[in-house]
Order: C-alpha cells, then structure tokens, then sequence
C-alpha cells in the first residue's frame, strides 16, 4: 500500500520508475527502498532461508535481521530494506548461499 495523501503531511506523488523482480517488470515510487517497492507491488517472499528453504521477507525494515536479502544487479545478499530502489535495476530473490570468492578463484 503506497500513501499518496497524507492527513497531515498533505500530498506528495514521487516520480513512477520501473524496476524488475524475477524478471518481471515492476512499478515503484522514487526514494523507495527495494523491500518497500517490492512490498507495495503486493511481494512478500524475497527470497528462502538457506538451511531450511522457508520463505523470508520483510522482518525489522532497518538493516539489522537480515532476513530481506536479495540480489540486486547481480550482487548477492544485498540487504533491500537499505537500498533505494533505481530506474531499470534488475531485483532477483535470493534461494540460498552466496557465491563465496574463494569458490569461483579456487583458493
Ligand atoms: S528487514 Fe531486517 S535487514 Fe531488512
């Protein structure tokens, strides 16, 4: 749900950009978060936990439970309740563990 006119605060319409989640394509609001677009285009399921696959989503919505993890233009585990939500940026659940560096350098 998207407050376009508060009671208080009066009317403030953002400029509409598009971004993608699992390659679909998806309206958001500028100076939103990732998790808050995602949320408001009615995803609650960013990714599953990795021991157990349970699905996982917006829990503290400040940056300290970790549990809103996705990929974000290719980088894994970004943490989209920090990341404000950017023109054409390409948003990917996140099904388990990061690809660790020493994996792909082979040390
Ligand atoms: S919801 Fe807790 S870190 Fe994003």
């Amino acid at each position: 749900m998207l407050m376009i006119e508060h009671p208080v605060l009066g009317k403030k319409v953002e400029e509409e950009i598009t971004f993608y989640f699992n390659g679909q394509s998806l309206k958001a609001r500028q100076g939103q978060t990732v998790a808050a677009a995602l949320i408001a285009n009615g995803i609650k399921k960013f990714g599953v936990s990795r021991k157990l696959f349970k699905a996982r989503g917006l829990y503290c919505a400040n940056g300290r439970c970790c549990s809103c993890f996705v990929t974000i233009n290719g980088l894994e585990h970004s943490i989209s309740c920090n990341r404000i939500v950017e023109e054409g940026m390409i948003v990917a659940s996140t099904d388990g563990d990061p690809v660790i560096r020493s994996e792909i350098d082979g040390n």
